[in-house]
């Protein structure tokens, strides 16, 4: 394993693979856990080359405390890649990324105006500048992005058939705590206390899922507010059932479309996604 930190070293050691062996490419913001190790083990199992890149992206950060905020641990993030037989890390600085500021300006319809694109602006444009850069930087056959962050993968599989690149988009399932509280890097953020208190909202998911026949789309949706609202660390910011190709609220269980639960939550001033499938 190799870590590179412009494209040019990028470049040359992308050159020494065979060309006719596939590249698995694992986006991360850094601050690695088993979530993201999830998706670089599945792009080993695939692939017999895997980029992963660790970069905290500006432009996607609509909250600029967040992005100060937001942890760094290289050293650490080297060390738990070492074991997973991964090729290369690719953490480049902003100014490789954005030799000139990225003015453009994507339009994601429909999808980017529910949820985390209606609550964070500019954050989805910022996450298709980044990825769409880094794709042309790796070159993947394939990218391994988590169902954690539910929106931003239709954002990319979007940008994707827009953009006609040729590269597979490959979902991956949500890793949890023991709690069952989703895993993300915002976790490390929180003290002891708001972690354990945190797991109540994955709990209120689950719990909705079996309180599904028993309730009409906007009873459930408000139980679920009401039940992680109870909890004194916790304070939602939306909850809502969506289908999950168009991603916009279902109004009756009676509607074709797979159904899925989105929460953000803030615990404390840290702001927490999490999703669950109900049928
Ligand atoms: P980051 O939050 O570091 O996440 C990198 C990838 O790991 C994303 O595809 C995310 O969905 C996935 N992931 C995070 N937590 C997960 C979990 N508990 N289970 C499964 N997968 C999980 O998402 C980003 O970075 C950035 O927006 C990025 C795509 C890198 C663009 O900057």
């Amino acid at each position: 394993m190799i870590l590179v930190k412009t494209l040019e070293d990028l470049r040359r050691e992308l050159d020494s693979f065979d060309k006719a062996e596939t590249v698995g490419f694992v986006p991360t913001m850094g601050a690695l856990h088993q979530g993201h190790l999830s998706l670089v083990a599945k792009a080993v199992e695939e692939n017999p080359h895997v980029v992963v890149s660790i970069f905290v992206n500006p432009t996607q950060f609509n909250d600029l405390k967040d992005l100060e905020r937001y942890p760094r641990t290289l050293a650490r993030d080297m060390e738990l890649l070492k074991p997973t037989g991964c090729s290369i890390v690719f953490a480049p600085n902003a100014k490789e990324v954005y030799p000139e500021p990225d003015l453009r300006k994507f339009n994601f319809g429909k999808l980017e105006e529910v949820m985390e694109g209606a609550h964070r602006p500019g954050h989805f444009n910022g996450v298709a500048q980044v990825v769409s850069r880094l794709f042309d930087m790796v070159k993947p056959d394939k990218s391994y992005f988590g169902l954690k962050d539910f929106q931003q993968l239709a954002i990319v599989k979007n940008m994707v058939k827009q953009l006609q690149l040729p590269v597979e988009i490959v979902p991956c399932a949500i890793i949890r705590e023991e709690s069952g509280l989703a895993m993300s890097s915002r976790n490390e953020l929180l003290t002891k206390e708001q972690r354990e208190n945190a797991s109540v909202i994955s709990t209120t998911l689950f719990k909705a899922k079996e309180l599904m026949g028993q309730k009409s789309v906007e009873e459930l949706t408000g139980w679920v507010v009401d039940e992680i609202n109870k909890n004194p660390f916790l304070d939602v910011e939306y909850f809502e059932i969506v289908d999950d190709e168009q991603l916009q609220p279902v109004k009756s269980w009676n509607e074709e479309s797979t159904k899925v639960g989105c929460v953000a939550v803030f615990c404390g001033k840290i702001r927490l996604i999490d999703n669950l499938v109900f049928n």
